[in-house]
């Protein structure tokens, strides 16, 4: 433990438990509404009670509007650096506030409304952050589908949220090659049984795509006559508890889960966060190096530092290969960035390239104040490397697509606490976090158990899943009632602090992408000649997890394993992306399973990480796992 100076979060915490609707209200007297919130939570409420149940306002006016009507039009709400283009540019809240309204009338004239779905398919560019800021302007729900899924799963996507109209870029550009989306679009939409009424596309020189008459409009087209003919919306008055957006993520199977998000609770929390967790002052630069496919881009790219007056930068490119390990201390540099939020990977792939640091030296990152890790695990070699490097705290912090910010973090802005290697340190006010057993007994100190949060959730956190109450409730309530089970395993320490230590279901972490192995078996079980499957995460010194798919083929006359093996990698990255990094498919006779016919997924996970193993008491025939060992070490994975 290194100790630092006193912290305001044991005040904090004590007041959010003393009176969860006086903390929270007061928090929401930091933005504005239209009719301030007068109750603050209603307990009888959707499915576990709803924030701010009688209030009305628009988060978009709260992250544009609101902020140039008190003079900050001139100041950068957002910078765009894009090492892949070479395209730098910066938008004041005045020209975002424009452009934002422009699109918003766009929208609307193609006939999207308050509750309409539109879905977002887009890179890295600042048009997409004013695709969902427009979205949200007019009331509609946005949901954006990362551009490294393939087609089928965006077609999955279109069909559970029934789009009325899609925004997508022409292409997006990964440092090897430009990702043509156009085509990748064009073929989900005839995948799927809903089809939206409208595509408007934003062309990009880069790799522009072929229209479809009647259909697809050009955006940059749109907008203009849109802007020349003085069109701008209105920011629409919501209710809190309306949707905002819907957010796929993976579940356990192959159908992703729609999270949705409200627009008031959601403001509230993020608001509170960027002030109290990151420390972030109105018109500092913070930087959320993820992408607006996932919730980290959501909340730190585009709502949390724009609701917060802060100037967030949105970068194209990769921590290494664009052009090399020392793009992030560039842009640090270039952009007066304060802060950095990054996953834990993207600090292992710098090192792997620049493990001295080498293309720091001569960059002034006097401004620079503190890293913050999320999305995976951060482990204590990379966090080390990280304070040793760039002498700043090092904050992991731990949360999900589902809660929308931290569950537990240090929490910069109330003054940091001493910190503990390998833990994301205290939980955030308004989560009561609990480790139980599999019973719903709470367990001691220092034993590890399922991470429940007693209920209600915070604000922000996931009201429902888009039109499934009832999958919400099952997947996360009954389990533990009472309790929203998070699905990690860990233990709180003496000191009450978080160790999260793994899934307790088949999802694992893909260089910090959050990915089913279920939904990966889905894809191996479809090729005519796999007889069973299994897909396991292996460590990986990068990525964290990779996925590993065990296949059992068919018996009969057919072609050679290793055939099969390349078309079961093709298949994957179809049917899933290139994202799923599925790279290593084995064939093996037979899998280990219980007499209960249940494979034995964790052995053969211990088995290829080279971590001890021993024979369950539950399998009959040793000899299988053995023969697992063979086939991982004769591909020099065990
Ligand atoms: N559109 C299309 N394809 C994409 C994509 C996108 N937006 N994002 C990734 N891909 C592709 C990549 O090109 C790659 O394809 P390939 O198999 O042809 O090489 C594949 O998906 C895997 O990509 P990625 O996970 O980025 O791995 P990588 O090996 O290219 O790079 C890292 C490794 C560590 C540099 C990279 O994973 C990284 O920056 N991770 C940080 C993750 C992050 O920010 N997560 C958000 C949670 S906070
Ligand atoms: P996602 O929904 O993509 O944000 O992924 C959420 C999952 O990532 C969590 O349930 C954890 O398993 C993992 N995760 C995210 N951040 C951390 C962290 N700081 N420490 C440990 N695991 C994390």
């Amino acid at each position: 433990m290194s100790e630092v100076g006193t912290s305001g979060y044991a005040e904090a915490y004590a007041s959010w438990r003393a009176d969860p609707s006086a903390f929270w209200g007061a928090a929401a007297q930091s933005l504005e509404w239209s009719k301030a919130p007068e109750k603050m939570f209603d307990p009888e409420a959707g499915v576990y009670g709803r924030w701010f149940p009688d209030a009305v306002g628009n988060i978009c006016h709260n992250a544009l509007d609101r902020h140039v009507a008190a003079g900050r039009g001139d100041q950068a709400a957002l910078i765009y650096d894009s090492p892949v283009t070479g395209a730098k540019r910066t938008l004041t809240y005045a020209q975002l506030l424009k452009e934002v309204s422009t699109l918003g009338a766009v929208l609307q004239d193609l006939g999207v409304g308050k509750g309409d779905r539109v879905l977002i398919y887009m890179p890295m560019v600042p048009e997409a952050i004013g695709a969902m800021l427009a979205c949200a302007r007019i009331g509609a729900i946005h949901s954006v589908v990362f551009g490294g899924f393939a087609a089928k799963e965006l077609a999955t996507r279109i069909e559970d949220a029934e789009p009325k109209v899609i925004l997508a870029a022409s292409c997006g550009i990964e440092p090897n090659r430009v990702v043509a989306y156009k085509p990748l679009l064009d073929l989900a939409i005839s995948m799927s049984a809903v089809k939206p009424q409208r595509c408007l596309v934003l062309q990009r020189p880069e790799g522009p795509g072929a229209l479809t008459e009647g259909r697809d409009l050009d955006w940059a087209v749109a907008c203009a006559a849109a802007a020349d003919a003085g069109k701008s919306a209105p920011c629409a008055d919501m209710a809190a508890t309306d949707p905002l957006y819907i957010l796929y993520t993976s579940g356990t199977t192959g159908k992703p889960k729609g999270v949705v998000r409200d627009v008031g609770g959601y403001m509230v929390a993020l608001d509170w966060s960027m002030k109290n967790l990151y420390g972030i002052a109105p018109g500092e630069v913070f930087w959320t190096a993820s992408d607006i496919g996932w919730v980290v881009g959501h909340s730190y790219i585009v709502y949390g530092p724009l609701i917060h007056g802060a100037t967030t930068l949105v970068y194209e490119g990769k921590p290494v290969g664009t052009p090399d390990p020392g793009a992030f201390w560039r842009v640090i540099e270039e952009h007066k960035v304060v802060a950095l939020f990054t996953a834990p990977t993207a600090l292992r792939a710098i090192k792997k390239e620049d493990p001295d640091c080498l293309l720091k030296q001569g960059r002034d990152l006097s401004r620079f104040r503190t890293l913050f890790l999320a999305g995976e695990r951060a482990d204590p070699d990379t966090v080390i490397w990280a304070q040793q490097q760039l002498k700043v705290p090092v904050v992991d912090h731990w949360w999900q697509t589902e809660t929308g910010w931290a569950i537990a973090a240090n929490p910069v802005g109330l003054g940091l606490l001493p910190t503990k290697l390998g833990s994301p340190t205290v939980p955030m006010p308004g989560y009561d976090v609990e480790i139980v057993d599999e019973a719903a007994k709470p367990v001691p100190a220092g034993t590890m158990g399922s991470i429940v949060v007693k209920l209600p959730l915070p604000p922000g956190c996931l009201p429902t899943l888009w039109q499934q109450d009832d999958r919400f409730a099952e997947g996360y309530l009954a389990d533990y009632p009472g309790y929203y089970k998070t699905s990690d395993a860990g233990f709180l320490d003496d000191d009450g602090y978080v160790f999260v230590m793994g899934r307790t279901d088949d999802i694992i972490n893909v260089a910090g992408h959050r990915l089913s192995t279920g939904g990966m078996e889905e894809v191996l079980a479809s090729h005519p000649d796999v007889a069973e499957c299994a897909v396991i995460g292996v460590k990986d010194e990068l990525k964290g997890e990779v996925p590993c798919g065990f296949v059992v083929l068919k018996a009969g006359e057919r072609r050679a394993p290793d055939v099969i093996e390349k078309e079961l990698v093709g298949l994957v990255r179809d049917r899933i992306g290139p994202v799923a990094a599925f790279k290593l498919a084995v064939t093996v006779n037979r899998l280990p399973k219980t007499r209960s016919g249940k494979i034995l997924r964790g052995t053969m996970k211990k088995i290829a990480d080279h971590d001890e193993w021993s024979v369950p008491a539950t399998i009959d025939d040793a000899g299988v796992l053995e023969e697992i060992e063979d086939v991982l070490k004769a591909r020099g994975i065990a």
